[in-house]
């Protein structure tokens, strides 16, 4: 008997990323489920700048289905949690490992209880798409470790039911979930696009925005959306097929341009229905709608789009760059009208892959401080700068799907404990 643990027990830890829609999902046609109204794609962020790590453990001597999530014990009695467990037991296959005498039979999954213990590689306050990444991570170590024989199409469904988006976490580089037809939700599944390494070029620039206010969370604000916006349903029907067409084909061409005016129509449309909603709903904020009018006149300066943005359910903004050499320019102008406040250091302001960061002459505060407005700020925008409005940049890029970690060290959960390390 070693711990607390007086059996044997089982592990497998993975890593998931988290995605961005650069077509959006909002609405459902069913909530249990969550089957969409409309097809959505978004791209796989790096996931060594934005993911989830989760460690699941399985052992005869754990009494209850337990989680921890950043350290902190949580509730797994949820609909979305229990909906996930119960379609991965269905599934589970067989295991033996003779050298250390364990054998669990399909059926033996239901009588057996999980430790799960996930940690983001971000803050999970920061409103980035955290659950995304949680779920597809949740089921596809649990997929691990119970031997379910699926394709990963058919765990994006599972997936699906803890959060729609998390569906699309299941692949990397540009996925498409298709909303699909059948009542059951079979075919309401994530399909890869193209993979990451498609459209190398590309690099994203995420401005965490300051925000004091709670946001109302995805998954009310669409429902209020469904029950109240006309806008909704035109946007369903009418708009989004022909998008999700268009943004397919400049996606798989590198079209740059159309994938650009495509990804920033769509995110105004989706606030637009946020707006259209009775009470409306508020995502963005004075910082969000700065960072679009600068994006703006920079594009139409240069003739040609630079630089692409989109927003999800809060103020942060995504943007999307051309290739290198324009994410060095946006991250000039970035960091000239949103310098960091007095009591920060550059190390702090800008995550991820700081190469760009050198690349853009900017290693340090005073370079900063001396940067000039940009030359579109001459014609008509604001050269005024807002220290303070940013909370940080993270520089990243689209990223792989899910990955197994083999290395015992990687593992959230003491072998000798069971228990969160
Ligand atoms: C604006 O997937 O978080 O980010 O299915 O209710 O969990 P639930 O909602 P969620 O909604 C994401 C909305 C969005 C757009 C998108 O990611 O497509």
């Amino acid at each position: 008997m070693v711990g607390e643990l007086d059996k044997w027990m089982l592990m497998a830890t993975a890593r998931a990323p988290t995605n961005i829609a650069v077509i959006k999902y909002w609405g459902k046609r069913d909530e249990t489920l969550i089957l969409p109204i409309n097809d959505s794609i978004s791209f796989t962020i790096d996931p060594d700048h934005l993911s989830a790590t989760t460690t699941v453990a399985v052992s005869p001597s754990f009494q209850e289905d337990r989680m921890w999530l950043n350290g902190k014990e949580i509730s797994l009695s949820g609909g979305r949690y229990q909906n996930c467990l119960r379609e991965l037991r269905n599934r589970a296959g067989d295991f033996e490992d003779k050298t250390r005498g364990m054998q669990i039979r399909k059926e033996d999954w239901k009588k057996l209880h999980f430790h799960i213990a996930s940690y983001n590689n971000f803050p999970t306050a920061a409103g980035l798409a955290s659950s995304a990444a949680g779920f597809a991570c949740l089921v596809f170590s649990l997929a691990k470790l119970m031997n379910v024989n699926e394709e990963i199409g058919q765990l994006s469904a599972i997936a699906r039911q803890g959060s729609g988006s998390a569906c699309r976490s299941l692949f990397g580089g540009f996925v498409k979930w298709t909303m699909g037809n059948q009542a059951n939700g079979s075919d309401s599944i994530a399909v890869q696009l193209v993979d990451e390494t498609h459209w190398d070029e590309l690099v994203i620039i995420v401005a965490v925005v300051s925000s004091r206010q709670k946001e109302t969370s995805s998954t009310s604000g669409m429902r209020e959306s469904v029950e109240t916006s006309s806008l909704l349903q035109h946007r369903a029907q009418a708009i989004v097929p022909n998008r999700i067409l268009q943004m397919e084909e400049s996606i798989k061409n590198r079209d740059f341009s159309s994938f650009a005016r495509l990804t920033c129509a769509d995110s105004n449309q989706f606030h637009a229905v946020c707006l259209d909603t009775s009470p409306p709903i508020f995502y963005m904020n004075d910082t969000s709608h700065r960072i679009i009018n600068i994006v703006e006149k920079w594009n139409q300066h240069e003739g040609i789009p630079q630089v692409a943005y989109t927003f999800d359910a809060g103020p942060n903004a995504v943007m999307i760059a051309r290739n290198r050499k324009t994410a060095t320019l946006l991250l000039q102008r970035l960091l000239f009208y949103f310098p960091p406040s007095p009591d920060h250091d550059l190390n702090s302001y800008v995550l991820g892959d700081k190469t760009i960061l050198q690349e853009a002459g900017l290693e340090s505060l005073n370079s900063i401080e001396s940067l000039e407005p940009p030359a579109e700020a001459k014609a008509n925008v604001s050269s005024q700068r807002h220290a303070g409005d940013v909370s940080y940049f993270i520089c990243t890029r689209p990223g792989k799907g899910p990955v197994v970690l083999l290395e015992d060290d990687e593992a959230l959960i003491s072998s000798q404990t069971g228990l969160p390390k």
